[in-house]
């Protein structure tokens, strides 16, 4: 798949199949993490992988829209530091959105789906996952061969109109 090809069928898969995720697969998912962009390349990310069913159905528990986590083959946990001011942390947020949506292209890019879920139980998700007191699991990200359909270009996405989101030139 091209990377527009990938961006257009990249969606939100809260089901999969039980076919497992190839190891390299799931490296080459976490490396687009990685090599995303960040805030004077503050990269204040730590990403958890998870594959044990039963650290995943644990995790399903931190918020009510986490439960896909629990049928996921693997799931990333997105994890930041406590930011010493505001500017810091809107930038982490930002940087942290980019590295998630270059997973989920990276991993659309092999046919696997990617689901998100924010993190409600903040104390339980840390324990769960070991994460210190001063960082936050800010999301999760679901991954797994999608069992309703396969990944293929979005004709009509469910989106505000085009025109009305571009503005051109001038608001
Ligand atoms: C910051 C953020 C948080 C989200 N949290 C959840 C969530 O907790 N549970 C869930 O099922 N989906 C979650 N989603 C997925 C969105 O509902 C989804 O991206 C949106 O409806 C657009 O659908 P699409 O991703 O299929 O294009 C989240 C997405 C984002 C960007």
């Amino acid at each position: 798949m091209d990377a527009w090809d990938a961006i257009r069928a990249r969606r939100n898969v809260r089901s999969y199949t039980a076919e497992p995720i190839p190891d390299d697969v799931v490296d080459r998912i976490l490396e687009a993490g990685w090599r995303s962009p960040s805030a004077r390349n503050n990269q204040h990310w730590d990403f958890v992988i998870v594959t044990d069913p039963a650290v995943l159905q644990d995790l399903s528990t931190v918020w009510v829209g986490a439960g896909h986590i629990a049928g996921a083959r693997a799931a990333i946990a997105l994890v930041l530091p406590d930011a010493p001011d505001e500017r810091t942390r809107l930038m982490d947020q930002y940087d942290l959105g980019q590295a998630t949506m270059a997973m989920a292209v990276a991993a659309t890019d092999a046919g696997v789906g990617t689901g998100h879920s924010a993190v409600g139980d903040q104390e339980r998700a840390r324990a769960i996952l070991g994460v210190p007191e001063d960082h936050t699991v800010a999301y999760l990200l679901g991954l797994g061969y999608p069992a309703d359909r396969p990944l293929a270009p979005i004709r009509k996405p469910n989106r505000r109109p085009f025109t009305e989101v571009v503005h051109r030139g001038r608001w």
